[in-house]
């Protein structure tokens, strides 16, 4: 196993700026829940309640995706999940058991992740057995295939460049950006189970594993970077405001480029950030990720230019 440098892991931070408001029509078995991602709950979209109060009949709910495009994640109800450091050899067994390695269905078949896919057992499995908060590292977004597939055609964006990957996930934007050369990268997300997920996806694709941090940084003055890169953040109003004026910092004290790879999914559509965002590419995407995505057809790279 390759050594890696460690910046920091902490557990998921109760105080995270996130949240979600879910309204569904008058009169349903739901009428409303007001949803925040914490140390407890986790990231909880209103569907998947109604989805567990159908009876979770199989994890194939997975694939039903809320209207903003986003799966639904079952696992925050349950009462065993573990948090951990993302070094601990439990959750890379865990990890490669519960995935799947693959390279097609996405924007860069070039790159291998593990992801969870119907040949994996908690894609079927009870929602309660998920032992971890949500695993959004599982699941390779269509904003991170955007700007993934971006810095791979266009490499002298990276090449020689220090690069901060906010909300890193499976990781594939991050060694996206190694591949096309980059002197120096952060991999950074909020979940520590997170960080084994990019640990090993960087295994798999036989590169030196970069520096990763598990921690909310948004809340903290911000470091030089050449590049901030972004797949698939903006979901959620609460996060991008918090995006939207930590990103502008960067940019006015260091000169920081920043690039969002983003389809454009409803709840933010309206928010200001969308004033400030220039589109520099868009994809089509593949039929597996339309499949998974309620839809979307295609997604973008964005400069953020304030
Ligand atoms: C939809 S996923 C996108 C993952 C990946 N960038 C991609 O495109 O496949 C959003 C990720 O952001 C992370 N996240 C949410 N809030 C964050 C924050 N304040 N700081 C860092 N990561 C965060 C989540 O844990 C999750 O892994």
């Amino acid at each position: 196993m390759p050594s890696f440098a460690v910046w920091c892991c902490e557990a998921r931070d109760p105080e995270i700026p996130v949240g979600i408001k879910w309204e569904t029509d008058p009169g349903s078995f739901l009428t409303r829940c007001s949803l925040t991602l914490s140390a407890s709950e986790g990231l909880i979209f209103g569907k998947r309640l109604m989805a567990s109060s159908l009876g979770w009949k199989r994890w194939g709910l997975l694939q039903a995706v809320a209207s903003c495009g986003f799966f639904l994640f079952p696992w925050s109800h349950c009462s065993r999940r573990r948090m951990g450091s993302f070094l601990d050899p439990e959750i890379r067994a865990f990890l490669e058991e519960s995935t799947e390695v693959t390279s097609s269905g996405s924007l860069t078949p070039e790159i291998r992740l593990r992801l969870l896919t119907p040949k994996c057992k908690f894609w079927w499995e009870r929602a309660d057995l998920w032992p971890y908060s949500d695993p959004y590292w599982a699941v390779y977004w269509p904003g991170g295939q955007a700007l993934s597939r971006y810095l791979l055609d266009n490499p002298d964006v990276v090449r020689g460049k220090s690069v901060l990957d906010l909300g890193n996930g499976c990781g594939a934007t991050a060694i996206a950006a190694h591949m096309s050369g980059a002197s120096r990268i952060l991999a950074n997300d909020i979940d520590p189970v997170a960080g084994m997920a990019i640990t090993l996806n960087c295994e798999l694709n036989q590169l030196s594993p970069f520096p990763i941090l598990t921690k909310n940084i948004l809340n903290l003055e911000q470091d030089q970077w050449d590049l901030v890169v972004l797949g698939d953040m903006l979901y959620d109003e609460a996060l991008a405001d918090s995006l939207h004026g930590w990103l502008k910092k960067c940019i006015w004290t260091f000169g920081t480029q920043v690039l969002i790879g983003d389809p454009g999914r409803s709840p933010c559509s309206g928010h200001s950030i969308w004033h400030d965002l220039h589109k520099v590419a868009e994809y089509s995407l593949t039929e597996a990720t339309r499949q998974q995505n309620n839809g979307l057809t295609t997604s973008a790279v964005w400069d953020f230019q304030p």
